[in-house]
C-alpha cells in the first residue's frame, strides 16, 4: 500500500508522462487511474490495496494466473542463467526446446518456428513469408491476401492492411497495401446458433469461392482468425466455415494462414481452434497465451515445404530477410516452456471443458436484461452486445459510451473489464475457478442493469 502522497505522485507523472494504447487521453486526464502493483490468481491489487478480478485475463494473455509459482520459477532459474542473446546467428537453449514443443503440440504439418515479440509481428512475419514463398515458387503474381470483414490482425501496417475494423484501420487507408476483403460470415450468437448455421457458411463459402475464381492466381494467402474474430466484435464464425477455408484454400493452391494470436492456448476450449475443425493450416500465427500472460513473445509456425522453399546458396537471395532484436528471448521462451508443462501436467484443457459448460450455461440469464441483444462466445471468449433496442436492433450511439460505463460500473465493484465499444467482453484467465467464474458473471450483470436501466 502506498502513502496518499505517493499514489497522487504516480497519477500525476502516468499523466504527466504516459500515452494510453486505444485511450482517448482527453478523458483519461480527466479520471483517477487503477495503477496495478501486484497480482494474485485471478486478481489483480492495486497501490492501494483493491483487489480487482481480472475478467480480460490481462489484454486476453493470462491463463494460469498471476504471480504463478511455477512460471516465476522458471523466470527466475533462466534469469541466473541468461536474460538474452540473439537468434541472428547463434542459438539459445530455451529457444531450441520451445521450438521443438510448439511443433509437437500444433496442428500436424507445422515443423517449423519463427519467433518474434508480438501478434502483430507474428502476422506480418506470415505475410512476408507467403509472399516471398510464391516468388520461389515461381509464381510471382501471387501477390494479394484474401481477408474478412472484421478482421483484426494487430496494429502494423501489414497487419492493419488484412484487418477489417473501419474504427481501427480507417485512418491509415494511405498506409495500407492493396488486398482481397471478404465479408465476415453473418456472426452466430448463441441463441441462433443451430438454426442458421448450415445456411449461413454455404453462404459465405461461395463469396469466398466465387472471390478466389474472380482473382485466380493472385492470391497469396488467405488469412483469419479461426473461429471466433476477436477485436473486431467478438463474433464466432459459423459451424464448418473454418474447414470450408481451407478446403478452398487447397482448391485454389493457395496459403491458409490462421491467426491464433488470441484463439490459441486453450481459449476456445481446445489448444488451438483449428483442432475443432481438424484444420491443418499452412501458417500459424501465436502470441498472447504463448507465455501465459508473462512476457511479450509470438511465434510463425509454417510447413516443411514453405520452410524448403527458401533454401539456396547464399548467392541466391533466398534468405529470409526479416528478424527482430529480441526474436527467441530466453526468458520468455523459458516461461513458455513452463506454460505449456502447466497445460500438460494439470490436463488443463479437459479441466477447463466444466468451466466453460458453466460459463455457457448461466451466459443465458443476461439475455433477462432488456438491452442484451446478443451474446456470443467460443470457450473462455465472451462477448455480450448491448442494444438501445434489441428487438430492432437499435444500437447505442457510439458517444453514449455505454460500453465503458459499464465497465466503470464493474470497475467500482471490483471487476476488470473493457469494452469493445458497446460489446462487453469477458475473457478470464483460463484457471478461473467456478466461484471465482460466478462472481465475475454476478458482477457484469448487475453492472449492465445498473448502466443500462438509465438509458
Ligand atoms: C487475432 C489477433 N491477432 C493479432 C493481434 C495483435 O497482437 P499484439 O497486440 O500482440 O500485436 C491481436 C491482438 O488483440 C489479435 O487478437
Amino acid at each position: 500500500m502506498q502513502n496518499l502522497r505517493d499514489r497522487e505522485k504516480l497519477a500525476d507523472w502516468d499523466k504527466s508522462y504516459l500515452w494510453h494504447p486505444f485511450t482517448q487521453m482527453q478523458d483519461w486526464l480527466t479520471e483517477d487511474p487503477v495503477i496495478i502493483e501486484r497480482g494474485e490468481g485471478v486478481y489483480l491489487i492495486d497501490i492501494d490495496g483493491n483487489r480487482y478480478l481480472d475478467g480480460i485475463a490481462s489484454m486476453w494473455t493470462n491463463i494460469h494466473g498471476h504471480n504463478h509459482p511455477k512460471l516465476n520459477t522458471a523466470l527466475k532459474t533462466q534469469l541466473e542463467k541468461i536474460a538474452h542473446s540473439t537468434l541472428l546467428g547463434y542459438s539459445n537453449i530455451p529457444a531450441i526446446e520451445l521450438a521443438k514443443k510448439l511443433v509437437e503440440i500444433s496442428p500436424s504439418g507445422l515443423n517449423k518456428v519463427f519467433f518474434s515479440d508480438n501478434g502483430s509481428t507474428a502476422v506480418e512475419v506470415a505475410l512476408k513469408i507467403a509472399i516471398q514463398y510464391w516468388q520461389h515458387k515461381g509464381q510471382k503474381e501471387r501477390t494479394l491476401f484474401l481477408h474478412f470483414d472484421n478482421a483484426y490482425h494487430g496494429d502494423t501496417v501489414g497487419a492493419m492492411s488484412v484487418g477489417g475494423v473501419p474504427a481501427f484501420h480507417n485512418t491509415f487507408k494511405s498506409l495500407l497495401f492493396e488486398t482481397i476483403r471478404v465479408s465476415a460470415p453473418e456472426t452466430n450468437s448463441d441463441k441462433k446458433k443451430e438454426d442458421n448455421s448450415k445456411l449461413t457458411t454455404d453462404l459465405w463459402l461461395n463469396s469466398v469461392e466465387r472471390t478466389l475464381f474472380e482473382n485466380k492466381g493472385t492470391v497469396a494467402g488467405i488469412i483469419l482468425e479461426p473461429l471466433i474474430q476477436g477485436a473486431g466484435g467478438m463474433l464466432v464464425s459459423p459451424k464448418g466455415f473454418l474447414k470450408g477455408v481451407e478446403e478452398l484454400a487447397r482448391q485454389h493452391g493457395t496459403l491458409l494462414i490462421v491467426d491464433e494470436v488470441m484463439t490459441g492456448f486453450g481459449r476456445t476450449g481446445r489448444m488451438w481452434a483449428c483442432e475443432h475443425e481438424e484444420v491443418s493450416p499452412d501458417i500459424l500465427c501465436t502470441a498472447k497465451g504463448l507465455t501465459a500472460g508473462y512476457l511479450p513473445l509470438a511465434a510463425t509456425l509454417t510447413t516443411d515445404d514453405i520452410f524448403n522453399a527458401f533454401l539456396g546458396e547464399y548467392r541466391d537471395l533466398k534468405t529470409f530477410f526479416h528478424g527482430h532484436t529480441f526474436t527467441g528471448n530466453p526468458l520468455a521462451c523459458a516461461v513458455a516452456l513452463e506454460n505449456i508443462a502447466i497445460f500438460e501436467r494439470e490436463n488443463l484443457i479437459e479441466k477447463i471443458q466444466e468451466t466453460i459448460q458453466h460459463l455457457h450455461d448461466r451466459l443465458q440469464k443476461f439475455y433477462n436484461l432488456k438491452h442484451v441483444g446478443d451474446i456470443r462466445s467460443c470457450g473462455l471468449a465472451v462477448g455480450i452486445e448491448l442494444m438501445k433496442n434489441p428487438k430492432t436492433c437499435d444500437l447505442y450511439p457510439f458517444e453514449e459510451k455505454v460500453g465503458i460505463r459499464v465497465c466503470n460500473a464493474a470497475l467500482k465493484r471490483g471487476v476488470i473489464l473493457r469494452p469493445l465499444v458497446n460489446t462487453i467482453v469477458l475473457m478470464p484467465p483460463l484457471q478461473i475457478t467456478i466461484s471465482e467464474l460466478d462472481s465475475l458473471l454476478e458482477i457484469t450483470y448487475k453492472a449492465i442493469a445498473e448502466v443500462t436501466e438509465q438509458c
